[in-house]
Formats: C-alpha cells, sequence, structure tokens
C-alpha cells in the first residue's frame, strides 16, 4: 500500500502481548472487511514493529484476533508489506535460521522450517496477491502466520528450553 508521511505521523505504537499472555494462543479471525480502519490497524502494526526493532509483527500479538500480518527486513518504512488473510499454498525445502520475538523478549533460538514458500493473501483494499519467499523472509512470514495461528517459536524448542523460556521471562517481569 502507499503509505504518506501523515499516515506514518498518524500511526501509533501499540502495547505488544509477552509469552505466556493467554491471548498469543487465540487463533485469529478472517478479515471481512477491507475499510480504513483495517489500512488504520496495518499502519500501526507498521509503527509498531520498527519502534520495538522487530522485522515482523502480527495482529495477534498486539491482541487483535484479525488475520493480518506485516513485515519488512529493511528497516524503518523502508520496505512495508502487509499479508490479510494469509495462506501457505506450498512450502519446499529446509533451513536452519536463529529467530526472536517482540512477544519473547531478549530470547533468540534456532528453528528449522521450510526454505522456500509461496502465501497468497489480501492487500488492505482487498486485492489477491501472491508472493513467493526464500531466506529470512520465508521464515519471517511462516513465523508470523504462526501467530495468527496461537503458536509461538519457542513451541519448536525442547520442553526444557521452553520451561527455560518461561521461568527467564518471569523473572525479567518480577
Ligand atoms: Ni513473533
Amino acid at each position: 500500500m502507499e503509505i504518506s508521511d501523515s499516515d506514518k505521523l498518524n500511526s501509533k505504537v501499540l502495547p505488544i502481548l509477552v509469552h505466556p499472555h493467554p491471548n498469543l494462543r487465540m487463533v485469529a479471525l478472517p478479515v471481512e472487511e477491507f475499510n480504513s480502519d483495517l489500512r488504520q490497524l496495518a499502519l500501526n502494526l507498521l509503527h509498531t514493529m520498527y519502534e520495538e526493532g522487530g522485522i515482523g509483527l502480527a495482529a495477534t500479538q498486539v491482541n487483535v484476533q484479525l488475520r493480518i500480518l506485516v513485515i519488512d527486513l529493511n528497516g524503518s518504512w523502508k520496505a512495508p508489506q502487509v499479508f490479510v488473510n494469509p495462506v501457505l499454498k506450498y512450502t519446499d525445502g529446509s533451513q536452519t535460521l536463529e529467530e526472536g520475538c517482540l512477544s519473547v523478549p531478549d530470547y533468540y533460538d534456532e528453528v528449522e522450517r521450510p526454505s522456500h514458500v509461496k502465501v497468497t493473501a489480501y492487500d488492505v483494499y482487498g486485492n489477491e496477491f501472491e508472493k513467493e519467499a526464500t531466506g529470512l523472509e520465508a521464515s519471517c512470514i511462516q513465523h508470523e502466520i504462526d501467530h495468527l495461528n496461537g503458536k509461538l517459536f519457542v513451541d519448536y524448542l525442547s520442553r526444557l528450553k521452553q520451561i527455560r523460556v518461561r521461568q527467564k521471562l518471569r523473572k525479567a517481569r518480577s
């Protein structure tokens, strides 16, 4: 979508839910109305992601249960991409990359995922498009689609690591 300077000024930073918040486990609902509220949500998601230094953010993480995610691998307002109602159509290959998540602060670990994906999605105006991605972008899109299904990257780790992550986050909060 086209983003103007006033769009950037009129977007805001939303609070991000932190693991183990139960709402991070909710399955988001399909977007049915492609209206100005949806466009504003996309802008707020982008602004929040940039402010927090992430490369991807899903609506679930800001406690909005709608199937919309944003990514940008190039930095603040450089190459924003918005996916509404994304569906993984095809996956191939395998890669193991280090991942982090704004909902799991200060924890990074390796996750194995398909290295090549094809996704169909809609833009904020309701136009369908297809996106093919590899490498970091492929992992990032899959990580964000997982959020829309109530899944976190730490779910791929061993039981022991998952317990350690929760302990670490609990300690960080107290
Ligand atoms: Ni995440």
